[in-house]
């Protein structure tokens, strides 16, 4: 499997529970180097377009107050199968669903306040990378 980049949140749940040091270590415990990270509030017209593709969707407005109700710290993760390994140190996207020892098990209870955030496919994280971060923000260390 390919070296890989994929496009990590921590949710504005996690921030204010002080986890961020915590879904760190476990990103880095999987094999997934941090080569980007920065903290920032998302606007509405921010979060709104980054969750473009769930416009549509029900739970789409909770969704985006959810994501600029506090800060979020956003990254860029690299390893070998980045986009998948991240998912699965994240677990199932509802809480009650995630397998034990997931992120989102451990350290969050409900589906519209689940932690983390991460890329689904290399299109997705190709656009969400660019969404924060440009080319000389990323430092690779092989
Ligand atoms: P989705 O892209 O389906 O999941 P994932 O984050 O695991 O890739 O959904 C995006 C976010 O939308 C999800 O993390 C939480 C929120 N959401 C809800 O609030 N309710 C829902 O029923 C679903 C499917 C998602």
């Amino acid at each position: 499997m390919a070296v890989e980049r994929t496009l990590s949140i921590v949710k504005p749940d996690a921030v204010a529970q002080n986890n961020i040091g915590e879904i760190y270590r476990r990103f880095e415990m999987a094999g997934l180097q941090i080569i980007a990270a920065r903290m920032t509030h998302l606007t509405q017209a921010q979060a709104e377009s980054f969750y473009a593709v769930h416009r549509d969707r029900p739970f789409f407005t909770a969704l985006v107050n959810f994501m600029m109700s506090g800060p979020v710290m956003v990254q860029v993760l690299e390893g070998h199968d980045a986009i998948r390994k991240n998912r699965e140190v994240m677990g199932a996207t509802n809480p009650a669903e995630a397998a034990a020892g997931t992120i989102r098990h451990d350290l969050a209870e409900t589906v519209d306040a689940n932690a983390a955030h991460g890329s689904d496919s290399p299109e997705t994280a190709r656009e969400e990378i660019a969404f924060f971060f440009g080319e000389d923000d990323l430092h690779s260390r092989g």
